[in-house]
C-alpha cells in the first residue's frame, strides 16, 4: 500500500537563493522582504492592505483583537475547518457559535447563518468568520447582506484559498482576499497549504484602521523603534527567510499561484 504523505513543500533554486540572499542580509526578521512580500500579495489579491504575522493563527487571532472581539461577545463559525479559525474566538474570551455547512458545498450555510441571528441563539453575535474551504471561495457579497443587517464584521478565512475568487452579481470578479466584502481576511503559509514558507500568515483588508490595529498588534504596539533597532521580534512577526521564499514562488509566477 502506497501512503500519501500529508504534505509536500516544493522548494526549487530560486528560493534557496532569496533565503540565502536574507541570510547574508542585515535583516532577519521584519525587515525589507517582509515589506516586499507585503506588497506583492497585497497586488496578487487586490487588496489595499496586507500584513504579514507569523501563521494564520495569529493572524486570525490578531483580527479578532483589532475589530474589537471581547468577553461576551459571540462569533459564527464553521464545523468544517481547522481548530484556529474556532480557537481565535476562544482567545478573546468570546464564544463560538456553529452553524452547519450546506452539504453541496462544504461551505457555511448562508440560510443557517440568517436564521441563526434572528434567533434567540444569535443574540450577541458581533462576527462571522466563514471558511473558503478546500479553496472553495463563500459568497462573500450574500453574506455582506446578511451581516450587515444584524450588524456583524467577517473575517474571510481564506487559507486554503489564494488564487480563489468568486464573481459578484455586477459580474464583477472577487480574488479571495480582496477585501471588497469581508472586514479582513487571512491566509496561512503552513507547508500543507498552496504556497508555503514553513510559518507564515497574512492579514489583508481594505480598511486603514483594522490594518493600522493589525499591525501594531503584531509587534507589541512598538513602531519607530522597531526599524531603528533591527532586533525587534514581535509575537506575531514574520520573518524575512520565509517571505523570501515567497517572493521567489509570486515572482517566478507558477501557474497555480496567479490569478487569471
Ligand atoms: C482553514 C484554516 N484556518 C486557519 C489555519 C491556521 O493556519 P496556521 O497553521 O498557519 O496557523 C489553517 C491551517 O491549517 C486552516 O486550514
Amino acid at each position: 500500500m502506497q501512503n500519501i504523505p500529508y504534505g509536500r513543500q516544493s522548494i526549487n533554486e530560486a528560493d534557496l537563493l532569496a533565503v540565502e540572499q536574507v541570510l547574508k542580509s542585515d535583516f532577519l526578521t521584519q525587515g525589507p522582504a517582509v515589506a516586499e512580500f507585503e506588497r506583492s500579495f497585497s497586488e496578487y489579491v487586490e487588496a489595499t492592505h496586507a500584513i504579514a504575522v507569523s501563521n494564520g493563527t495569529t493572524a486570525l487571532h490578531l483580527c479578532c483583537l483589532a475589530l474589537g472581539l471581547k468577553p461576551g461577545d459571540k462569533v459564527i463559525v464553521t464545523p468544517i475547518t481547522f481548530a484556529a479559525s474556532v480557537n481565535c474566538v476562544r482567545y478573546c474570551g468570546a464564544e463560538p457559535i456553529f452553524v452547519d455547512i450546506d452539504p453541496d458545498t462544504a461551505l457555511l450555510d448562508q440560510n443557517k447563518v440568517r436564521e441563526c441571528l434572528a434567533s434567540p441563539q444569535g443574540k450577541g453575535v458581533v462576527g462571522i468568520i466563514p471558511v473558503d474551504f478546500a479553496g472553495a471561495p463563500v459568497d462573500l457579497e450574500e453574506l455582506r447582506g446578511i451581516a450587515d443587517e444584524f450588524g456583524c464584521w467577517i473575517i474571510e478565512d481564506a487559507c486554503h484559498a489564494p488564487g480563489g475568487s468568486f464573481n459578484d452579481s455586477s459580474g464583477h470578479k472577487n480574488p479571495c482576499g480582496n477585501g471588497r466584502y469581508a472586514d479582513a481576511a487571512i491566509f496561512s503559509f503552513h507547508p500543507v497549504k498552496h504556497i508555503a514558507c514553513g510559518e507564515g500568515g497574512m492579514v489583508t483588508t481594505k480598511s486603514d484602521k483594522v490594518a493600522e490595529k493589525v499591525r501594531l498588534l503584531r509587534t507589541h504596539g512598538i513602531t519607530k523603534i522597531l526599524i531603528r533597532s533591527r532586533k525587534t521580534t514581535g509575537a506575531g512577526t514574520m520573518r524575512c527567510m520565509s517571505s523570501a521564499i515567497i517572493i521567489a514562488f509570486l515572482t517566478c509566477k507558477r501557474p497555480w499561484a496567479t490569478p487569471n
